[in-house]
């Protein structure tokens, strides 16, 4: 008994410093109990007889005994067992017993503060004999006290933040917290203290609020964009003995545009097809990331040929012909072409050179064109009735390049099946090879084909629309097309009647078509 009593009084002198100070007269036990309110003065019931106001319990208590809690005493007791002592409310009976005639609580089982930090119950000092009510009933509670038997944990095992590359050292990356269950109110359980455990010297923490920060300046995306930063929660202010947590935060470096793009190759020797569009591609490195890799070209001066754009996904320039060029006139260009990112970067153009020049060379060389013909197409009338071997006209081709080589002309003998047209290969005159009759085709459209003497593959192919004139000036009318009655097949006199019978006033002149 005595034990306990000092016990508790230890362990009051630890929670409150001043209570070593509190008035302790040997002869008034209930003393010992009375607690200080927040104005720091005992609470002394004498009046009403009750010398205690609240107790104190140690959680995780690992005893094997029951844990003495502290005893109820009150003025009416006067030692003689006259008075009972009961004890309702939270876990009366169970988890708190009271010796009824002593009045000496004890906890029958550890209790953990995490789980329940007060107990409120209700004791009543009662006659033994008469059962009255010697003191009105009133509450207390049962506090328990924290142990540091809680670690510091994160929120999340692994985080994920970034900061741009080239930061200011004290740039402000993340902030990690962790928690305690401990009682934050009382002790150091649950007081925290992060450190760095993985990650310097790039990276530091706020010891108090676990804000992870830039430690080195100048740390480069381009050379390292990744870190893994360990960080340390640990309780008891730090302290040796403290719980601890950790946590690991994943750092990517952002990009920011501290590159200007750059030629590897400074010249690009081209060479073109004198046919106009896209004729080459010049590419400049940028080791930046996503729209701070991209850029822009031009040709210095600008150019009256040739421009240069930006291949948005390869970020290529490519050069693209303004102008057809010609091999024949002009044969060399050179011209300088220049590259900057298209979005710069105030804070890193100072001193850097933000553009950057190639020289590009551009050799013309001679196509074989094919022939090209004076018209396209070629319209011809002519008169029927012609005989085999006339004039019908005459198609011209010559060969665009350089050497101008000799060209020959044939028909193409699918477009005139009836092998009516014929024309000089050497140049290009076109005659008869029968006689042409407008009532059996009113257009004859072949077509002619000039091809190089030397190089057979370079050949160019011409309509040429035969249209066969009427020499009759009063052409025959019919109620019908003329062209339904008219086919190669029909014999003279068989037609003869069925036209008849069509009652035509000017049949005869039909006829005469007819070839009868
Ligand atoms: C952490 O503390 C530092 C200074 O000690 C302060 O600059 C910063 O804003 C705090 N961060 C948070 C998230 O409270
Ligand atoms: C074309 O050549 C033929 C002989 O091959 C000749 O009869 C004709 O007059 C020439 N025509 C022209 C327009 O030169
Ligand atoms: C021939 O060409 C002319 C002019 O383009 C056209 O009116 C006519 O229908 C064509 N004839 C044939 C049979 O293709
Ligand atoms: C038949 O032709 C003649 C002359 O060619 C003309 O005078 C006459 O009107 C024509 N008859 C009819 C019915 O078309």
């Amino acid at each position: 008994m005595i034990t306990n009593q000092i016990l508790l009084l230890l362990m009051l002198s630890i929670l409150w410093p001043s209570a070593a100070a509190l008035p302790f007269t040997p002869g008034n036990i209930g003393n010992l109990f009375g607690m200080p309110e927040s104005d720091g003065r005992i609470l002394q019931r004498s009046k009403r007889g009750w010398m205690w106001n609240q107790f104190f319990l140690l959680e995780e208590y690992t005893g094997n005994d029951h844990q003495y809690v502290g005893k109820l005493h009150s003025n009416m007791d006067r030692g003689d067992g006259n008075v009972k002592y009961v004890l309702t409310g939270d876990g009366a009976g169970t988890l708190f017993l009271i010796d009824e005639k002593s009045g000496d609580i004890h906890a029958t089982k550890r209790l953990d503060r995490e789980e329940k930090a007060m107990y409120t119950l209700h004791a009543k000092v009662l006659d033994r004999n008469t059962n009255a009510e010697l003191e009105p009933d009133t509450e207390f509670n049962i506090k328990i006290h924290d142990i540091n038997d809680n670690a510091p944990k994160f929120a999340k095992d692994i985080y994920f933040a970034s900061v741009p590359e080239m930061s200011e050292v004290g740039t402000s990356v993340v902030t990690v917290t962790a928690t305690d269950a401990d009682d934050q109110t009382y002790g150091n359980s649950a007081k925290l203290v992060y450190s760095i455990l993985q990650g310097q010297p790039y990276f530091s923490v706020d010891s108090e609020n676990g804000t992870i920060k830039t430690a080195l300046s100048g740390m480069d995306r381009e050379v390292k964009e990744n870190y893994q930063v360990v960080i340390q929660a640990k309780d008891m202010a730090g302290q040796m003995g403290g719980l601890s947590g950790t946590t690991t935060v994943s750092i990517t470096l952002s990009d920011v545009n501290d590159s200007p793009p750059r030629f590897a190759n400074r010249k690009g020797p081209f060479s073109s097809a004198e046919i106009g569009g896209a004729i080459g591609r010049i590419k400049a490195d940028d080791p930046d990331d996503g729209r701070n890799a991209e850029m822009e070209y031009s040709i210095v001066g600008g150019h009256d040929t040739f421009n240069i754009i930006t291949d948005q996904m390869t970020q290529e320039g490519i050069i693209v012909i303004k102008k057809a060029l010609d091999y024949e006139s002009k044969r060399d260009y050179e011209f300088r072409v220049e590259v900057k990112n298209t979005y710069l970067d105030a804070r890193f153009i100072h001193g850097l050179q933000f553009k950057d020049y190639a020289t590009v060379k551009v050799t013309v060389e001679d196509v074989d064109e094919s022939p090209v013909f004076t018209r396209n197409p070629y319209i011809i009338e002519v008169h029927e009735d012609t005989a085999a071997g006339s004039f019908v006209g005459v198609v011209s081709a010559r060969d665009p390049d350089a050497d101008n080589k000799l060209v020959k002309y044939s028909i193409d003998r699918h477009t005139d099946l009836e092998r009516l047209f014929n024309i000089d290969s050497m140049n290009g005159t076109i005659t008869t090879l029968k006689a042409l009759d407008r009532e059996m085709s009113k257009w004859h459209n072949i077509s002619v084909v000039a091809t190089e003497i030397n190089n057979p593959r370079q050949t160019t192919r011409v309509p040429v629309f035969i249209k066969v004139l009427d020499v009759n000036d009063n052409a025959p009318e019919f109620a019908m097309s003329y062209d339904t009655f008219v086919c190669e097949s029909i014999k003279a006199g068989e037609v003869l009647d069925s036209l008849l019978a069509l009652n035509l006033g000017n049949h005869s002149l039909f006829l005469g078509f007819g070839g009868l």
